[in-house]
């Protein structure tokens, strides 16, 4: 018989980078594959839950399961979240830009010997901070991660307080490691109660003991 403890739960997962616009045919982005996000939202679908994942671009297979929104910018992704609301779990594992080019341009920037442009950034929205702080639509567990280069257990405690998330999942993506686009990770699991250290695994194992996890608060809710 399946094992299907989330059955009834509906689950938003974000994965991969975002691509930022430049002009059109440049852009910024990250190293994300996202392979983490994908097995999670996998995992979660294959415990019983709905799942809408929210991507950006990849060269991943769609998930079996899961509904797939395909996006390339940090406002699309939010857009994609909020209409996927409401649900009772997000978990935001995607490499969100943190900032776009102000003022893209509608035609190819050239090089017309003045040197090269000055690009200038602006914040992008933080969507797990948006779904965190969302009120009365606020997911009932969310879950963010963060990636941090030295001090990963302090720095993502910090910023499960700041974004205001249930638990965040931080992991090492200093030079050297292969987090960004590898097969493994390691990570830390962090709640209220303090951190647990998981051992190094493949991101579908982490994915999967992530979903039980999940569906083991949904058993007994723990802080
Ligand atoms: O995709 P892979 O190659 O498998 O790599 C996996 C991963 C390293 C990308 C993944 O495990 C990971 O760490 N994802 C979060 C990457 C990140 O952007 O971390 P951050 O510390 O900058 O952000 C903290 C949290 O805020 C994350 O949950 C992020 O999704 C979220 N965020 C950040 C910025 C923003 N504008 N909006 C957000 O929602």
């Amino acid at each position: 018989q399946a094992h299907t403890p989330l059955s009834g739960k509906r689950a938003l997962v974000t994965s991969g980078p975002t691509h930022e616009p430049i002009d059109p045919v440049r852009y910024i982005a990250n190293r994300s594959s996202g392979k983490q996000g994908h097995a999670i939202a996998e995992a979660l679908a294959r415990l019983g839950a709905a799942v809408t994942l929210v991507s950006g671009p990849t060269r991943l297979p769609d998930p079996p399961g899961c509904a797939v929104v395909a996006i390339e910018t940090a406002r699309e992704m939010l857009a994609a979240c909020e209409a996927a609301l409401p649900v009772d779990i997000a978990v935001c594992a995607a490499a969100v830009a943190d900032w776009r080019v102000a003022g893209t341009s509608d035609r190819k920037l050239k090089k017309d010997g003045g040197g090269p442009p000055s690009l200038s950034l602006t914040e992008n929205p933080d969507i797990l901070a948006t779904l965190s702080q969302a009120g009365p639509r606020r997911p009932a567990l969310v879950i963010g991660f963060a990636a941090e280069t030295g001090d990963v257990v302090a720095y993502a405690t910090a910023k499960r307080a700041r974004k205001g998330c249930d638990w965040i999942v931080a992991n090492d993506v200093s030079l050297g490691t292969t987090t960004f686009g590898g097969a493994d990770n390691t990570v830390h699991v962090i709640r209220a109660d303090g951190a647990e250290a998981w051992p190094t695994m493949g991101k579908d194992a982490v994915g999967a003991r992530l979903a039980e996890a999940i569906a083991a608060h949904f058993q007994t809710p723990t802080p």
